[in-house]
């Protein structure tokens, strides 16, 4: 019986629609339109079923046939349709692994390692120099009294010196340290001689920027107390500090001044550090450049915190540390170390 006879029209109907849809397959290019060719020729209510339907209307000597022929056209198309499906994917996953896909002949892109501030460095080297002349670090608070930034260092209110501080208050009634020279009180208060101290720090001022002024800047603060201390002694650790700081053999002069914590008190020049103390631009022709401010600890200073003035005595001195760099590596602009710009901060002096 399959191979009875069959009306032509029937058969010529289903290769046509076996050609159209091979052709239609053949254009699709994404699972979607995959999906909608499917249910248009393969679904429940596609074209291959309407062809099966039209089977009963067909003399019954060639149903066999014509369902021969049916069956095989869907058996093609479903062939058809699994290998359209499997090269989509393909292709898909192609696309998906070329995206993801990683160089590795590419150059990596290399880590940008950070520096130390040029004030931290500057500052741990300072410290590292003093802690091998025997100094221990001390530290302080930034919001400070009165007491202690004025008082105990024997400038009481109304002293003329405290309007040169510039000083910013708090509402409490507080301040901002003016100068690290609060914790030279702070340590005497509570530890007992002999020490020698460094006390390195942020001090505020309510200075207006320019090229030598910043509201914050740093300073660090040195004070020795112990039997038999003399200018002297307070001579030679500078020299010692500031020639290792700077790396260079240089001059020293002691030129008295004043600070009323201290008596006598002195401002510390250096030998020109362009010239070498012929004249030039950097020390105005002088020779010198003045780097810190020291002396002998004030016998009321002493005696503020207890400690006996007649059996003990002691020096200090105290510095700020952006002028030290701005001289050594010749910064030209205090507002260069909070500005952060990269090209400074990655290399001193190439950003002047
Ligand atoms: N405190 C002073 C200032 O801020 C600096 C100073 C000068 C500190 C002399 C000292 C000193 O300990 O002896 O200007």
């Amino acid at each position: 019986m399959a191979d009875g006879p069959m009306t032509e029209p029937f058969a010529v109907g289903i290769e046509r629609l076996r050609t159209e849809a091979l052709a239609a397959l053949g254009s699709i290019g994404d699972t979607t339109a995959l999906e909608a060719w499917r249910i248009h020729y393969l679904g429940k209510g596609g074209l291959v079923t309407e062809e099966l339907k039209r089977i009963g209307g067909l003399p019954p000597a060639e149903r066999p046939a014509a369902g021969q022929v049916i069956n095989d056209l869907k058996r093609v198309l479903n062939e058809a349709l699994d290998v359209a499906r499997a090269t989509l994917e393909a292709a898909a996953q192609e696309v998906a692994a070329a995206r993801e896909a990683v160089d590795v002949t590419l150059p990596g892109r290399g880590v940008d390692i950070g520096v130390a501030h040029p004030l931290s460095e500057a500052m741990a080297r300072i410290e590292a120099i003093f802690v091998e002349l025997g100094f221990t670090v001390a530290s302080g608070p930034e919001i400070e009294d009165e007491f202690h930034n004025f008082e105990a260092l024997n400038i009481p209110a109304h002293h003329p010196a405290r309007a040169m501080h510039d000083t910013f208050y708090l509402d409490s009634g507080r301040l901002l340290r003016t100068h690290t020279s609060t914790v030279q009180i702070r340590y005497m208060e509570h530890h007992k001689p002999p020490f020698r101290i460094i006390a390195p720090g942020r001090v505020y001022r309510s200075d207006a920027p320019d090229p030598t002024h910043s509201p914050v800047f740093h300073q660090i603060e040195g004070l020795a107390v112990g039997p038999e201390l003399t200018m002297g002694h307070l001579k030679s650790v500078l020299k010692t500090f500031l020639q290792a700081f700077f790396e260079r053999q240089l001059a020293l002069r002691l030129r008295p001044s004043y600070f009323p914590f201290t008596e006598p008190s002195a401002e510390v020049d250096i030998s020109c550090l362009l010239c070498g103390g012929s004249g030039c631009r950097v020390c105005k022709n002088t020779g010198w450049i003045e780097v810190l401010g020291c002396g002998l600890v004030h016998p009321a200073v002493l005696a503020r915190v207890g400690i006996d003035a007649e059996a003990l005595g002691g020096f200090a001195f105290g510095m700020g540390v952006e002028r030290l760099v701005m001289l050594r590596d010749g910064v030209p602009d205090v507002r260069l170390f909070y500005e952060n710009d990269l090209r400074f901060l990655k290399g001193i002096g190439t950003c002047a």
